[in-house]
């Protein structure tokens, strides 16, 4: 039996993933404060530099989550209670908690189809190494963003599913985008299909911002090489060495946010846009937001779009959440 597939979503059409990513470059430069869309972060050398922030110390989020999956991943198959299951994973990354669900189901004889999907193609090859092949498991890596590779998952399955959503990804949304994506994906899946969400939570703030500036600049690197994307693909003359990252949490939204700050007063130049865009010395552009959570507001979230909440699990400090949620339909 085929082992892993690949199957790519609408990226064999790069131009108009380039033409959109030119306009949503345009209109964030445009705006003011200027800001850029964190969803393109993750080119091949952004999910590579991710990967390795994931490994950093300073970076808890990683570690605090697969150890709440280590302690919980023989509790899931129980609860879930399937012959064969379809494990579909949104924004996959090197595989390394994936790897531990997927063991646990087929400890206990289920058969398992794994859908991680993932915009980086690098990013899946990195996980199709860390993911061991059995004879009860097929893998269908879906290079594509989130609903494109759901649309693609679903024509594939009848089975019950369940969908992975960890690492406190759900943070880059604001709490409004929160729900929209929630009922969307809510509106993907069937009646008892499962969602496994992870969330960070809200804690001292020095440890949420030496997670976002950790010790080695892994954190600088990862928003600067957007900078470097706009140049590679855009035809920019961002000087990377003029722009300076700032990760600051806001206690009002209760979001980590990130910032590249230009040194100087200067121009960049971007060839595909046909257009220079001035900086003023010390301006910000705004890259990201990593929301954090209070357990309040993971069961309102819950209760707004469409899910039963299962189980809250946690780690001995407290610091993350992974929450187990059933879909619910009348
Ligand atoms: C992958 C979105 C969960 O917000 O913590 C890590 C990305 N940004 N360091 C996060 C990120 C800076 C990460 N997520």
């Amino acid at each position: 039996m085929e082992f892993f597939r690949l199957h790519k979503q609408n990226l064999a059409d790069s131009g108009s993933y380039l033409d959109q990513l030119a306009i949503d470059v345009l209109t964030g430069l445009c705006a003011a404060p200027k800001h850029l869309p964190a969803k393109y972060f993750y080119d091949d050398v952004g999910s590579e530099i991710f990967q390795q922030i994931t490994q950093h110390e300073d970076y808890y989020l990683t570690a605090t989550e697969i150890e709440i999956i280590t302690s919980i991943k023989d509790d899931l198959p129980g609860l879930i209670d399937e012959q064969e299951i379809d494990i579909i994973e949104l924004g996959a990354g090197d595989g390394h908690k994936s790897q531990l669900i997927i063991e646990s189901f087929l400890g206990i004889g289920c058969r398992v189809n794994f859908y991680p999907i993932d915009i980086s193609e690098k990013a899946m090859v990195i996980l199709h190494e860390n993911i061991k092949p059995h004879k009860n498991l097929t893998v269908h890596g879906v290079i594509a963003e989130y609903f494109d590779g759901l649309r693609l998952v679903r024509t594939k399955s009848t089975n019950k599913q369940l969908l992975l959503f960890l690492g406190s990804n759900i943070g880059n949304f604001d709490r409004v985008q929160n729900q929209g994506f929630l009922r969307k994906l809510w509106m993907s899946l069937n009646v008892s299909d499962y969602i496994l969400l992870g969330f960070d939570l809200k804690k001292d703030v020095s440890k949420l911002t030496s997670a976002y500036n950790d010790s080695d600049g892994l954190t600088a690197q990862f928003n600067l090489n957007l900078l470097q994307r706009i140049n590679s693909e855009l035809g920019g003359n961002f000087n990377l060495d003029k722009f300076q990252h700032f990760g600051v949490y806001n206690p009002v939204i209760g979001a980590m946010e990130s910032y590249v700050l230009s040194t100087e007063t200067q121009e960049v130049y971007i060839s595909a846009l046909q257009r220079t865009f001035s900086f003023a010395a010390y301006e910000p552009i705004h890259l990201e937001y990593s929301f954090k959570f209070a357990p309040g507001d993971i069961e309102f979230l819950c209760q707004q779009t469409g899910f039963e909440m299962v189980k809250h699990y946690t780690d001995s400090n407290h610091y993350f959440i992974d929450s187990l949620w059933k879909v619910i339909k009348e």
